[in-house]
């Protein structure tokens, strides 16, 4: 029987300099849609497909991230004597089981690859998940929870994977697609960051991924690749050379880049307009503002 998928890495070590001044004080994981921090969303969707060991590669400055999952106790309590059993129950909803959370530092910022190697001795030898936080996934179903259940049929290593505009292949990813089966595509090669015109499709890695421990092994030992950094995409590309599958697999959902700052509003909005709560005035709001915007330009 297949190893079940119950460990993932968050790689949350990043500087977020796209987010300055914010990120100054604040971890951009830290940085809400609407009102729950982009983490939460991130660990609400590994929850939801069973995992349950949950590991953090940070650097310095990201204490806050470590305060944000720690229960909260006098301001539980205040809740509960002032009968806020909502906003208590909200609050509850955040807490992780005693263990469940490690975190490792990334003592230098050697890239993706780096991050999730420094994951390696907490992961030992069993398939384990990825998460960028960065990439917010809006589906019925959560997107790791599609793939786990496909990994389960397969095996072997698999990304999560979007079809994206031909001149942004560049920012991502790519995958050299063998065979398409649509949800699912066998792969026989990745390129971190094609340059150019290089491409060898449009279909991206997104921020999900499913994993061979060998990948570990594999991170072990390349090179640094595109940016200078050690590419997360160049050690799933050698599991390819030695012989093992990896899968792409097209997720049902909307990919938001919260990376960026367009996507990061991008989320907002829509995040905003599929709250009950907030969706007429909202809706309401934007209907006015954006005709205004257009007439003014
Ligand atoms: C990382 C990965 C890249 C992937 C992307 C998805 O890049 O290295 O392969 O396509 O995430 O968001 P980054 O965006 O961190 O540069």
């Amino acid at each position: 029987m297949k190893k079940r998928v119950t460990k993932a890495v968050f790689p949350v070590a990043g500087m977020g300099t796209r987010f300055l001044p914010a990120t100054k004080s604040v971890p951009k994981e830290i940085m809400t849609l609407v009102d729950r921090p982009l983490i939460q969303y991130a660990i609400d969707e590994a929850r939801a497909a069973g995992i349950k060991e949950f590991i953090f590669v940070t650097s310095r400055g990201k204490g806050a991230l470590e305060d944000y999952f720690d229960i909260a106790p006098t301001l539980e309590a205040s809740l509960r004597k002032s009968g806020k059993t909502e906003l208590l129950d909200v609050l509850k909803s955040t807490n992780m089981d005693s263990g469940a959370i490690a975190y490792i530092r990334q003592h230098k910022a050697l890239g993706l690859g780096h991050a999730v190697w420094c994951a390696r001795r907490l992961i030992g030898n069993e398939p384990f998940a990825v998460i960028l936080p960065d990439d917010v996934i809006a589906a019925e179903k959560p997107c790791l929870q599609q793939m786990i259940e496909a990994h389960a049929e397969t095996g072997g290593s698999m990304v999560a994977a979007m079809e994206v505009p031909q001149d942004k292949a560049s920012s991502y990813g790519v995958l050299d697609v063998k065979e398409d089966m649509g949800s699912m595509v066998s792969v026989k090669g990745m390129v971190e960051k094609p340059p150019a015109g290089t491409a060898p499709s449009n279909l991206a890695v997104i921020g999900r991924y499913i994993l061979s421990p060998k990948v570990l092994q594999n991170l072990s030992k390349i090179k640094q690749g595109a940016g200078g950094e050690i590419q997360l995409t160049d050690a799933i590309a050698l599991e390819m050379e030695q012989g093992r599958d990896v899968f792409g697999y097209r997720f049902r959902g909307q990919r938001f880049d919260c990376g960026s700052k367009a996507g990061f509003l991008q989320a907002t909005v829509s995040f905003g307009l599929s709250r009950p709560d907030l969706r007429d005035e909202f809706a309401d709001f934007l209907g006015a503002i954006v005709p205004q915007q257009q007439a003014a330009q």
